[in-house]
């Protein structure tokens, strides 16, 4: 067990609040990454009051525990949508910032939006493979890794209330 239930609520609860802060009077597209972001996203759009328009982007970076080196973003997902509006990315977690570093890069040409912003629930920052920070983070986290509240190992655990490490012998 890394992150309680009651913790977790406490810090989803707290970024809402700045999150409500920083976009007051603003209309914000929360972008949700999935899948690994659904349960985290979930809570904190509920704790933003405000004008909030929630979409979902379905990427995929990560093999089991180990991260792929590239990117896969959903060819369905038109990044013009974002034209013109204030724009926070929501992600689980920040790890080799490959995903959120590649995904900001690709919004800031392909579009013309009026703010972009990150909200990572954990960062593990050992791992980082570029300059990328994220601009609102919930928890640091050592370099292991972590299942439940909505972070998986090849699908399962997301369902968990808790996050917790995940024990060597179950992948080894
Ligand atoms: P990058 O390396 O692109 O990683 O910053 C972000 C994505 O990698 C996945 N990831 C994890 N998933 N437990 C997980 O369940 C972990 O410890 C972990 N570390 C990275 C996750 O999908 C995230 O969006």
């Amino acid at each position: 067990m890394l992150f309680t239930k009651g913790s977790i609520k406490k810090t989803v609860k707290t970024l809402g609040s700045v999150l409500t802060k920083k976009y007051k009077d603003k209309e914000v597209i929360v972008l949700s990454l999935l899948d690994g972001s659904f349960v985290f996203a979930a809570d904190l759009v509920r704790q933003i009051k405000g004008d909030v328009d929630v979409r979902f982007l379905k990427i995929k970076s990560y093999e089991g525990t180990e991260s792929s080196g590239s990117l896969v973003v959903a060819r369905d997902f038109d990044f013009r949508q974002l034209d013109n509006k204030h724009v926070l990315i929501v992600d689980d977690i920040l790890d080799t910032g490959l995903t959120l570093n590649t995904l900001c890069k690709q919004i800031r040409n392909e579009t013309e939006i009026l703010s972009l912003a990150t909200c990572v629930l954990l960062d593990k920052q050992v791992n980082r493979t570029n300059n990328f920070e994220a601009d609102y983070v919930g928890f640091k986290v050592q370099n292991e890794f972590v299942v439940g509240y909505g972070l998986d190992y090849n699908g399962k655990y997301r369902n968990l209330p808790f996050i917790g490490v995940l024990k060597e012998k179950v992948y080894r």
